[in-house]
């Protein structure tokens, strides 16, 4: 290379390392994400389970069980509003106004607290926010994103991104220290196109980091890693992927309050 194609050459990487340093120090958490701590934090999961997906047995009670947030959330809460009543009042108004309801939920050895002393609104909201996406409730429409849902499920994404991709699993070590949500502010720095995107999932990384030495020295540091997709996608799978995260990116931010 000559001399001055070189220094060019530099200063671009130069340019882009401060640009992924930028991306990679500044950590930004969804309300998802804030809301799942939260509840960790609050002992939401010594009843609800881990993640609140594996109700504790609730002797005394019909179900047996706590309920999950997973599943059979409808039967408790019709909308993300009720979701809200249950975790500030411990109960829907419907339920309080309910003698039979309230008999029963005295029969059970575990009883859902009221958190609207303890919590603020904003943290309720994100509580609100963490237990809507666990409970898949709010799906696309659209026949291809709603497939890119179940792959992303089936293809084992959900483990490390969290359900509907959504969450922030710690991952100490990278500079931001979590593993990057499908809707957080940080996506378009990581992923600005769709061949972008395709890279990632086929490759584990995009070019674009794969050829900076200063993003591979932080993308290395850290426990869990993108991996390697190319071998097991099926013939549309990056497409539905792709509609799904467009599905997603579209969605309003935070649950209505
Ligand atoms: C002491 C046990 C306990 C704790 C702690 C607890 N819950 Fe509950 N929760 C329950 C029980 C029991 C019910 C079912 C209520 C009923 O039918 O009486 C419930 C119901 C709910 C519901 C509605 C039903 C559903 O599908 O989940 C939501 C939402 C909920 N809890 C969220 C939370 C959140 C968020 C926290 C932490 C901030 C929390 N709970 C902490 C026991 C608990
Ligand atoms: C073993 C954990 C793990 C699994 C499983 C996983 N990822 Fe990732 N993914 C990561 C990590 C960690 C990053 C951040 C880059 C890095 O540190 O390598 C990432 C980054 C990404 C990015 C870049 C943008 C962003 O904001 O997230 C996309 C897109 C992505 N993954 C999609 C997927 C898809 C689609 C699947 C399933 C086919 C998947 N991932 C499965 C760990 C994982």
């Amino acid at each position: 290379m000559k001399p001055r194609v070189l220094a060019l050459a530099a200063v671009g990487a130069l340019v882009l390392g401060i640009g992924v340093l930028a991306f990679l120090t500044r950590a930004q958490l969804t309300g998802v994400e804030r809301g799942r701590r939260l509840a960790e934090a609050e002992g939401c999961f010594g009843c609800h389970g881990p993640e609140g997906i594996r109700g504790t047995a609730n002797p005394g009670r019909d179900e047996k069980t706590v309920p999950s947030y997973e599943g059979t959330l409808m039967m408790y809460a019709k909308n993300a509003a009720e979701v809200r009543e249950w975790i500030r009042d411990g109960g829907t108004r419907a339920r309080h106004g309910d003698p039979d309801w309230k008999a029963e939920r005295m029969h059970g050895a575990l009883r859902m607290p009221a958190f609207g002393r303890r919590l603020t609104s904003s943290q309720i909201d994100d509580l609100v926010a963490y237990v809507m996406a666990v409970s898949g409730e709010v799906a696309p429409d659209d026949s291809l994103a709603l497939h890119g849902r179940d792959r992303a499920e089936e293809l084992g994404c959900v483990g490390c991104h969290g359900p509907g991709g959504r969450l922030a699993r710690p991952n100490p070590g990278s500079l931001k220290g979590y593993v990057p949500p499908w809707d957080g502010a940080d996506f378009p720095e990581l992923v600005s196109s769709e061949a972008e995107f395709r890279e990632w999932v086929e490759d584990g990384v995009g070019r674009r980091f794969r050829d900076n030495p200063a993003a591979q020295f932080f993308l290395r540091r850290a426990p869990l890693h993108m991996p390697s997709y190319r071998k097991h996608l099926e013939p549309g799978d990056l497409e539905a992927l792709w509609a799904y995260v467009g599905w997603l990116r579209a969605q309003p931010v935070d649950q209505p309050h």
